[in-house]
């Protein structure tokens, strides 16, 4: 099993080109299932779980051309898809859930598996379920699937999701665009990843319009054009280098973003003590030799991302005083953390809190990875160490970063690959 050897404690300096995100591209691709015209999608990350989707579409009957490299990718589906997807495809990345909507919206019929839990909580799809129903879905769960059919196809309705869930909004945007009628979604998420769905829906010829904060009308249609889009860029990669630029007391410059998406974390790291500048499409950051202590929450977008929750946790661990992050999506998401005491942090969790004491000088170690995000917390604070360490089980990493080691050793970092 591949791991990762870094050798810490020098200065990050140079320039990171931040790559498409994951986390807009899977429910992009869930969406091509809603038609049969031609769709042309470019700077897809080059991410395990981008090509398990893709995977799972070509299970489906989806073809799929590759061109450049991967990062654009032409699709077609034809006038029948198979309408049947299997654990083995979704036991790696619940994200194929997001197949049930427009499975359901072409032909009123689907068997998704259920994705099952994960190292960072239960994450239940009953608010996905729920909303389906209201738009006529009658379904029953058995030996582990979904089994759900719409007898009259889905009917347009009014809905107030009871939680912000980004997957459940993602889910039900795409199956009404092909309902009889008007839907209204409200308490929606509004992450940037599903104004960038909305884009692309709405670029194939669907009527989706935004008509408050968190809610959503959209309009059946019955025809499809076809399509050319590019995927927006991985915010929550940003986030990760602009930390490590910090942590690092470092010179980055993080190249093809748009900053305002990301003003949250700017806005926290600016705070902290880094100084940043903005440009365009360029985010420059330096970090200071201080860091402030700071409080934070995690919470749905605009809020600070859980996404960028460990990553930050490891920043607060360098600074000059105790800090708390309360972690208020996902329950469970503090698997980081005994890896990082391990390493000489003192962090303790009371609750969905981490209490954080500053001043740690954190020691290289054999450390094991658990999720995404957790594994590049642990190659953070290998980077502000001065002795080896070795990161295990990085096939988490590899579902979600893309070229991390060959963007991180650019700007200096000693980090190697090994089989
Ligand atoms: C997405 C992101 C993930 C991110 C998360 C929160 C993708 C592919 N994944 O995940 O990286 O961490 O948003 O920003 O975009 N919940 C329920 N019932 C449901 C659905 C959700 O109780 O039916 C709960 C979850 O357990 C969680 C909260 O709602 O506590 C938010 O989850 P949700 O926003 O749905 O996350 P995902 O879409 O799975």
């Amino acid at each position: 099993m591949e791991k990762l050897e870094v050798f810490g404690a020098n200065t990050l300096k140079g320039q990171v080109r931040i790559s498409g995100s994951k986390n807009a591209s899977l429910p992009i691709l869930a969406a091509t299932l809603l038609s049969d015209k031609k769709i042309h999608l470019s700077n897809l990350p080059n991410v395990k779980d981008i090509a398990t989707m893709l995977l799972l579409l070509k299970s489906l009957d989806t073809k799929i051309e590759y061109i450049k490299n991967k990062k654009l990718v032409s699709i077609k589906n034809n006038k029948k898809n198979k309408k049947f997807v299997s654990y083995s495809l979704v036991k790696t990345m619940r994200a194929g859930i997001l197949v049930l909507g427009p499975l359901l919206a072409r032909y009123s019929k689907a068997k998704v598996s259920l994705p099952g839990g994960c190292a960072i909580g239960t994450r239940p799809i009953d608010i996905h379920l729920k909303a389906l129903s209201k738009l006529g879905v009658i379904y029953k769960i058995s030996k582990g699937y979904v089994h759900a059919n719409a007898p009259k196809g889905l009917v347009g309705a009014k809905i107030k999701f009871p939680k912000i869930s980004v997957g459940a909004t993602e889910n039900l945007i795409i199956a009404a665009c092909l309902a009889k009628g008007k839907t209204i979604l409200s308490n929606c998420a509004i992450e940037p990843e599903i104004k960038d769905l909305v884009n692309f829906l709405n670029k194939m010829g669907c009527k989706i319009k935004w008509i408050g904060k968190r809610t959503v009308k959209i309009l059946g249609v019955k025809k499809l054009n076809e399509v050319n889009y590019k995927i927006m860029f991985d915010r929550i990669e940003a986030g990760t280098y602009l930390i490590a630029a910090a942590i690092t007391k470092g010179k980055i410059k993080i190249l093809g973003i748009n900053p305002k998406i990301i003003k949250t974390e700017i806005d926290i790291l600016k705070k902290i003590g880094a100084k940043i500048k903005l440009k365009n499409n360029n985010v420059f950051i330096q970090g200071n030799k201080k860091i402030n202590s700071i409080n934070i929450n995690t919470a749905p977008y605009p809020g600070f991302p859980t996404d960028l929750q460990a990553q930050m946790m490891v920043l607060l661990c360098k600074a000059n005083k105790r800090s708390v992050i309360s972690e208020k999506i996902f329950e469970n998401r503090f698997m980081h953390v005994s890896e990082l005491n391990r390493m000489g942090a003192k962090i303790k969790i009371k609750g969905n809190r981490a209490i954080i004491e500053g001043n740690t000088k954190f020691e290289g170690a054999e450390l094991m990875a658990t999720d995404l995000r957790a594994s590049v917390s642990l190659i953070l604070a290998a980077l502000t160490s001065k002795n080896k360490s070795i990161i295990n089980r990085i096939y988490h990493l590899d579902r979600g970063y893309e070229k991390i080691e060959t963007k991180l050793k650019k700007i200096g970092a000693k980090i190697k690959r090994l089989a």
